[in-house]
């Protein structure tokens, strides 16, 4: 029920508009304030106007290219699409479609079950980002616009120019995508065969194609892959962007891509020929540098995720903080009230990667 003390029906603003006790003029799903020059109001003063007394105004939604998404609340969706309609009228002509998310994330490829309740039906959108263009297909793939400024630290804080990343978890590749106009080469990975599809044309638009090679696997078989065949480039970043489970992922490639790998077999040929000298005497492999993410709600988010990592390298018998050198922890970003998104960052010791294997595979 509307709020029946602020709003009125009036003869002189004409055939079904209203108007409230602040002056402003509803006119379908348009406010305007009555005040001699019709000026728009915010889109928060239209719904204050229409939804009933006592109900929290939703203020915010996220836009993803031409797509406003809203996160509404149980007391909101009888007005759904009053709201949505709202966010459009006011949001026009950036915003063409609201959509709202109906349930959690839950599956493999950490898409978003949406339900569009205004505007056009499509999904498929442009994102620009850091100068990059991406289309993505906000039904069918993942994509979080609230990630950006984390994909720039890694690129322009910890990657360098020689580096060769390795992303486990690409999606459509905003990051792999951004990483390449710096690094040398990228390689990278996604499950889902939508995103990688995705991830290709992004690629293409953005004339890239020359510095990535795409897989689309499970992480796992992708990371042992990219080591055991003859691809000359050694990774030295590898990034494991899937913060519910990417620690599942570390012992998949801990011992098996440096014991087993063709990579690993040559260079050993060529220490035992003399052409190489071994580690002791002098031959670094390339170790390289793990971002991993995970979330936690612990009132010490560092300290918990360490705990956590530490647990599960004991599984595949890496204890780590005895085997690595320093794990360096950076809070991303609070994903929901006290829950923080943090990236852990080590190097791979050597003698982790070619350590036996001794561990229940993951
Ligand atoms: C949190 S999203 C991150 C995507 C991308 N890094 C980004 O920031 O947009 C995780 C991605 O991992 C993919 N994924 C989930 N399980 C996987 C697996 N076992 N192997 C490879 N990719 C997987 C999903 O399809 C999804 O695109």
């Amino acid at each position: 029920m509307m709020h029946q003390s602020l709003l009125m029906w009036t003869g002189d603003v004409g055939e079904n508009r209203m108007v409230t006790a602040q002056g402003l003029i509803i006119s379908g799903n348009t406010a305007f304030a009555n005040s001699g020059f019709r000026q728009k109001v915010q889109s928060v003063q239209v719904l204050e106007a229409l939804l009933p007394e006592g109900i929290i105004i939703p203020t915010g939604f996220e836009t993803v290219g031409h797509i406003a998404h809203l996160n509404l609340r149980d007391e909101h969706l009888p007005y759904k699409k009053l709201i949505a309609q709202v966010v459009l009228d006011k949001n026009k002509p950036k915003i063409q479609t609201v959509v709202n998310k109906t349930d959690a994330i839950q599956n493999d490829y950490r898409t978003m079950q949406l339900e569009v309740l205004a505007g056009n039906d499509s999904l498929r959108t442009m994102v620009i980002e850091s100068g990059l263009r991406f289309q993505v297909d906000l039904g069918a793939v993942y994509w979080n616009s609230r990630l950006a400024t984390e994909r720039q630290r890694l690129i322009n804080n910890i990657f360098r120019d020689s580096d060769v990343v390795c992303d486990m978890f690409s999606g459509v590749g905003p990051l792999a995508i951004s990483a390449a106009k710096k690094v040398k080469y990228v390689y990278a990975n996604d499950i889902n065969p939508t995103a990688v599809e995705y991830l290709e044309r992004n690629m293409v638009l953005n004339k890239l194609e020359r510095k990535i090679e795409v897989f689309n696997m499970d992480a796992r078989r992708f990371i042992s892959s990219i080591y055991s065949s003859q691809h000359v480039h050694p990774v030295t970043q590898i990034v494991m962007n899937l913060p519910n489970d990417a620690a599942e992922f570390l012992g998949g490639y801990f011992q098996i891509p440096f014991r087993t790998s063709t990579f690993a077999r040559v260079l050993r040929i060529l220490e035992d020929r003399g052409i190489l000298r071994n580690s002791q005497s002098g031959l670094r492999y390339v170790m390289p540098m793990i971002h991993v993410y995970g979330f936690s709600k612990a009132e010490d988010p560092e300290h918990d995720f360490n705990e956590y990592l530490r647990l599960k390298l004991q599984r595949i018998n890496v204890a780590l903080g005895e085997n690595v050198d320093s794990v360096e922890m950076h809070r991303v970003r609070l994903v929901a009230p006290g829950k923080w998104m943090i990236c852990a960052s080590f190097t791979l010791p050597e003698s982790v990667a070619i350590a036996q294997p001794n561990y229940i595979s993951c």
